[in-house]
């Protein structure tokens, strides 16, 4: 797949500028919006993304995916965070913390319990189809100090001790991006897909502690459903399916 780089020197925030011009027909499959110096950077929700300029890559990419399904959206989802997990890996020395790089449901990228990469997705269904997505990634890459209210940030610098050339790391995203887009989506090999996205989700398999509208509990995540739901098994054996936002990942796992 072909990538066209529109570089802005800076801009608000690359996806609301990606949305203006899809609007204004401007922009087509394979166009990305890439700056370093992105002043008002969206997170999830009402979440700002913090970065400091210069210092990290801020990309909106436009794909028209009229292949996929608006049921099977997910899809997507796995496809890029699993391009930026190798990606991570590749720039991370250490053997062990490259193991510890992994996909935190849905679409955060960590390396162990911080989160190195956020994924904004902003889908349009048309009868039933994507009709486009903007694909918005953060990767937090040279930055050595974060100040927002985030709770768990790391960068690439902190976590390999080197600094990294962002627009070399650019090309290599874009790379992973389009190779695993021609081959999933193309060949519709989704059940390999959720496999390599499963083995490599953070706390798979490993019983944690997480929270719901009942409360705090204890349980592994077991797999995800097409929808891209998390199923979470529970001590006594009964499983729970949850959509975005309805669970809580909860810190330091009790043992009892
Ligand atoms: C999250 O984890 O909360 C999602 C973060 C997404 C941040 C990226 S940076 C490039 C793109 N433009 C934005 O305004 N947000 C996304």
């Amino acid at each position: 797949m072909k990538f066209n780089i529109i570089k802005l020197p800076k801009v608000k925030s690359t996806n609301n500028y990606a949305q203006q011009q899809i609007e204004n027909k401007a922009l087509k499959e394979g166009d990305v919006i890439f700056t370093i110096n992105q002043e008002e950077g969206r997170g999830h929700g009402d979440n700002r993304w913090e970065s400091e300029p210069g210092k990290n890559l801020q990309i909106s990419i436009i794909l028209e995916p009229h292949m996929i399904e608006a049921s099977n959206q997910f899809i997507l989802t796995q496809i890029v965070s699993l391009a930026i997990t190798d990606l991570i890996r590749k720039n991370i020395r250490d053997k062990k913390l490259k193991h510890e790089v992994r996909i935190k449901w849905p679409n955060d990228i960590y390396v162990g319990d911080f989160k190195i990469a956020g994924i904004l997705f902003q889908n349009f269904i048309k009868r039933n189809k994507i009709e486009y997505s903007v694909v918005g990634i953060g990767i937090n890459v040279n930055q050595n100090r974060f100040f927002s209210s985030a709770p768990n940030p790391i960068s690439l610098i902190q976590a390999s001790n080197k600094s990294i050339n962002i627009t070399k790391l650019l090309k290599k995203l874009l790379n992973n991006i389009g190779t695993n887009y021609e081959k999933y989506t193309f060949e519709g090999n989704y059940t390999e897909l959720k496999t390599s996205y499963i083995n490599n989700l953070y706390r798979y398999n490993v019983r944690s502690n997480y929270s719901d509208i009942t409360g705090a509990f204890m349980g592994q995540i077991v797999d995800i459903d097409q929808y891209g739901r998390l199923i979470i098994r529970l001590d006594n054996g009964t499983e729970k399916k949850y959509d975005f936002k309805e669970i809580k990942f909860r810190h330091y796992p009790t043992t009892n």
